[in-house]
């Protein structure tokens, strides 16, 4: 593949996207949460192309996209609490993992051979629009090369994949900046990764808090240890830089650069990946980063900074 064609914002652009996915081309899209590395899910090649583009390892199923909830129930076996849930919180930043129904059509790599599949509803606009001009399913793992941090831009997105993917069209800065939550419902309503949508917020629309993954099986390996790293060493619950550190902030303080000096938690997550993108440059030894309260969204990024801090291998 030459070159990454750069799709805009429009009609052009949303055809041009939907066409490439029919031809099962590659596309990195727009998401509320994160950029998506788009290829049509009912075709091996494009999905296995998907897996090739980021260097993932096979054993990582991904999340298949669909414009609403009345086409996420063609693929699975609907249940009470995926409609509560989906009459929440669809569209927007909420994965829901179901038993795959017989007849489903998507090709057995998206699952990665399991017998439950990642549904999810995305709320950008944009994404709404390729998917109902394409008319299919889509899956999409975030549009970065695996283990580096997920993309927030279309110029992220091109810094990872430019020329290992079609195209990028571009949305502009993801608003909630990272992925979203995901529930496994296949059995009891279980946190398989913490998201764009706070564990209690879903808990109460279910009326029971959800079960938390404790298992050694890798059934999310967003639980992976060392994921979403930097080239810089990345520093946890520091008040101030070391010699030839940069912090990043949280609240009012001093430092290079700040999640959010309001200490808004929603604030913090939509700048999180932006910012270490901006602070993992040449010549920084280290990232720095200020506490973040373990609450609400805080709880999904120190998540993501843990394992941006974690051993590398
Ligand atoms: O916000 C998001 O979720 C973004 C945007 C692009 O939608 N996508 C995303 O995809 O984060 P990805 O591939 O980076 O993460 C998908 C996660 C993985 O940790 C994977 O293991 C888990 O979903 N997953 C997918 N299918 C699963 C299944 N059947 N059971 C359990 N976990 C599953
Ligand atoms: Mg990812």
């Amino acid at each position: 593949m030459a070159e990454t064609e750069l799709l805009n914002w429009d009609q052009a652009g949303i055809v041009r996207a939907a066409e490439l996915l029919s031809e099962g081309r590659l596309i990195a899209l727009p998401t509320e949460t994160v950029y998506g590395l788009a290829g049509d899910a009912r075709n091996d090649r494009a999905v296995a192309r998907i897996y090739e583009a980021k260097g993932r390892p096979s054993f990582n199923p991904l999340i298949v996209h669909l414009p609403d909830a009345a086409r996420a129930r063609d693929y699975v076996e609907w249940t009470d609490a995926a409609q509560k849930l989906a009459d929440a919180f669809w569209p927007g930043p909420l994965t829901l993992v179901l038993p795959l129904r017989d007849g489903h059509g998507l090709s057995p790599l998206v699952t990665a051979g399991l017998d439950t599949v990642a549904l999810r509803v995305p709320a950008h606009p944009l994404a709404q629009a390729v998917l109902r001009v394409f008319g299919g399913p889509v899956a999409a793992p975030s549009a970065n090369p695996s283990g580096r941090i997920s993309p927030t831009s279309a110029a992220h997105v091109l810094a990872g994949l430019r020329g290992r993917i079609d195209a990028v069209i571009d949305g502009g800065d993801c608003a909630v900046g990272l992925e979203s939550t995901i529930v496994g419902l296949a059995g009891t309503p279980t946190l398989l990764r913490p998201g764009g949508i706070p564990a209690e917020a879903i808990g109460a629309v279910l009326g029971a808090a959800l079960a938390t993954h404790t298992g050694g099986e890798i059934t999310a390996p967003g639980q992976l240890g060392s994921h979403y790293a930097p080239g810089a060493r990345v520093r946890l619950n520091a008040e101030r830089a070391e010699p030839g550190e940069v912090l990043l902030g949280f609240g009012a303080m001093e430092c290079d650069l700040n999640l959010s000096e309001t200490g808004d938690l929603v604030e913090a997550a939509a700048n999180l990946f932006r910012h270490l993108h901006t602070l993992d440059r040449p010549g920084i030894a280290g990232i720095a980063v200020a506490p973040i309260p373990d609450r609400g969204l805080g709880v999904a990024i120190n998540d993501r900074l843990r394992r941006a801090a974690a051993p590398r291998d």
